[in-house]
């Protein structure tokens, strides 16, 4: 009854998603002992992504792929991170990060010249994109005038971020003048020095959980390829949130496929693709 795992994917997708009234909350169950909730992401997403995760296991039928998420608990983490695919690099959409040297952050350095910069990676994965803004602002001589922060939901994820080791796949985008900042080692990893690692605040935190709203203001906040994964009714929340997250003033920073749903889309003023602006 249940389909053998040697079918191709997409059949499986198609089956897993019959069965997905009964086994996405039999696996939402599981996910959410230990702290995770699965509701945000967008049904077709989980199938694409727990079909993918059953193939590539040495479980041979649903039953028991059930059963081992039950039981093992390195089985269930290893689901998750499989959900939260955590693929970054520096200076994705380098014209973009260009773009945010040249005139996003002289703009906030203007609009708030006597205050330090409060900026937010949310989502921020590997360390890859706010590190990529801790390289700018230390350019342009104002990485002591910032405070930036990091948050991710993925527990690996953030430990790599605060190791800040990476391959050479992943700063690839790198600017040459940005590669002094790095000590290349014996096993072709390349760490990141002093003081761009530091300027960096990293936590653990669920973005889908609205009741964790804060109240403190940011005036740049960087959410790219997050998102993406989420509900749209999720998705137009969080877009309400991070219009009153941000200072009047203050730019919010997208993905490339990404645009903002909701009220507060009419908010927002456009800044050009990618950033957009809460009215001051
Ligand atoms: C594709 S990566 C994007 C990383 C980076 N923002 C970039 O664009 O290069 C998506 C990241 O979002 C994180 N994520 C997924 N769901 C999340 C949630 N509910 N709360 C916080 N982070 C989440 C994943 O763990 C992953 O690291």
């Amino acid at each position: 009854m249940y389909q053998n795992k040697t079918n191709p994917s997409p059949e499986l997708a198609r089956k897993i998603s019959l069965f997905k009234e009964i086994d996405f909350k039999v696996i939402q169950k599981k996910v959410e002992r230990i702290g995770i909730k699965l509701d945000a992401y967008r049904e077709d997403y989980l199938a694409r992504r727990i079909s993918y995760h059953f193939n590539r296991s040495s479980v041979l039928n649903l039953n028991d792929y059930f059963e081992k998420l039950s039981t093992d608990e390195t089985f269930l983490i290893d689901l998750i991170d499989c959900i939260n695919v955590n693929l970054s690099y520096f200076f994705r959409d380098t014209d973009r990060f260009e773009y945010l040297k040249q005139n996003i952050l002289p703009l906030l350095m203007k609009t708030f010249p006597r205050k330090k910069l409060k900026i937010w990676s949310i989502g921020c994965s590997i360390g890859a994109e706010i590190f990529s803004v801790s390289l700018i602002l230390n350019s342009l001589n104002y990485l002591a005038q910032s405070n930036l922060f990091a948050s991710d939901i993925d527990r690996e994820a953030l430990f790599r971020a605060k190791d800040a080791k990476y391959y050479f796949n992943e700063m690839k985008y790198l600017l040459p003048e940005y590669l002094n900042y790095f000590t290349e080692s014996d096993l072709k990893e390349f760490t990141l020095n002093q003081p761009i690692r530091e300027a960096v605040k990293f936590y653990l935190h669920d973005i889908s959980n609205l009741n964790s709203l804060n109240n403190k203001k940011y005036h740049l906040l960087i959410c790219r390829n997050v998102v993406i994964y989420f509900k749209k009714e999720l998705k137009e929340k969080l877009y309400s949130a991070f219009y009153e997250w941000l200072e009047p003033g203050g730019i919010l920073f997208i993905g490339s496929n990404e645009s903002i749903l909701g009220e507060s889309k009419n908010k927002f003023e456009s800044l050009g693709k990618q950033f957009y602006r809460k009215p001051l």
